[in-house]
């Protein structure tokens, strides 16, 4: 037995559809295992600046269509720091808090780790962001959701599009991660992605122009992901200004509506498992691990594992979005 009798739980860094399913199944399957559940607010800040809540199992009532997070959200500068810890480890021990679950992205789970190895204390993380960019899980929680308003966004950005014949770059997030970009391109039939991942093998832009663009189809639709590795949208359009001026070119940045809205089915249902994992992994001794799904199955990460840099993009999904759109 794990001995864990009080578990605190935070959301930390951007915010992500399904935080509140995982809060939310957090707090129950604690509660139904006989544990107390505190939550705290503001992510790291909460345990330094002590924030933190108990909490009842209705106090995740009428949260699970809920975008955002009920815990509010943050990103800690004082974490980062020796005191900031000791002090944030202070709060845990008042607290009578035994062991915290951590949702968040790879910045949230860092800071978990090395947390967790200086004090010697129980966390377990689930994986919270759009980004899809963490390693040892199919998904994150919220990646659907933001996938699905990409889609929509697209959907009727080509309308646009096509009646005025334009180029479109469309702007989505993902920082250096371009799942969100090249799933988000084959989910709404777009003709490219450019994604980090593939940048410094080859010049996308250019492929783009010479395999067809304007040879076949009258617009056409690129979602690029944000950054400095691609450039963005922005540089995008600029280079075809400069290099390809006959053609009419629109940007769209759709920005921060990407994180926001109700969690589509797929992201509360994997938010619902992952967060009655977490627990299970708790009361299972499981320590300094990241619960993933992997062939819809819960895995367990270890932290170091999960949070390295780079995930490879998968090149079949590559191959598709160039097959489809000829
Ligand atoms: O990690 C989630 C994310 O939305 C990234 O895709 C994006 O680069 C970043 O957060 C934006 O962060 P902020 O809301 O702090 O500007």
């Amino acid at each position: 037995m794990s001995g864990i009798k009080s578990v605190g739980i935070l959301t930390s860094g951007g915010d992500a559809p399904g935080m509140n399913a995982a809060i939310r199944a957090v707090t129950r399957a604690a509660i139904y295992n006989g544990m107390e559940v505190k939550g705290v607010m503001r992510g790291y800040r909460g345990l330094i600046y002590d924030e933190i809540i108990p909490f009842q199992s209705n106090s995740v009532s009428n949260i699970i269509q809920k975008g955002g997070t009920i815990l509010k959200t943050a990103r800690c500068k004082e974490f980062t720091t020796t005191e900031g810890r000791k002090i944030a480890y202070e709060a845990l021990q008042r607290e009578g808090i035994d062991a915290l679950v951590v949702i968040g992205g790879d910045g949230s789970l860092t800071g978990a780790r090395i947390f967790a190895q200086e004090f010697n204390f129980p966390i377990v993380g689930l994986p919270g962001t759009i980004d899809n960019d963490l390693h040892g899980t199919d998904f994150t929680i919220g990646y659907d959701t933001a996938l699905n308003t990409i889609m929509e966004a697209v959907d009727k950005i080509r309308d646009t599009a096509t009646s005025h014949e334009r180029l479109f770059f469309i702007e989505v997030m993902g920082r250096e991660c371009g799942y969100l970009a090249l799933n988000g391109a084959i989910a709404s039939g777009a003709e490219a992605a450019i994604i980090p991942e593939v940048v410094e093998e080859e010049d996308q832009l250019r492929n783009l122009i010479s395999n067809g663009f304007r040879k076949t189809k009258s617009s056409s639709l690129v979602l690029v992901t944000e950054g400095e590795i691609t450039g963005g949208a922005m540089a995008m359009a600029e280079r075809v200004k400069q290099e390809y001026p006959q053609y009419d070119v629109r940007v769209s940045i759709l920005g921060h509506v990407q994180r926001g809205g109700s969690p589509t089915a797929s992201d509360r249902i994997l938010a619902s498992r992952m967060g009655v994992a977490a627990i299970e992994a708790l009361m299972d001794d499981q320590r300094n691990v990241m619960i993933g799904i992997e062939n819809d199955k819960i895995v367990y990460v270890p932290f170091s594992k999960a949070i390295k840099k780079n995930r490879p993009i998968r090149k079949e999904l590559v191959d598709a979005l160039n097959v489809l759109s000829i």
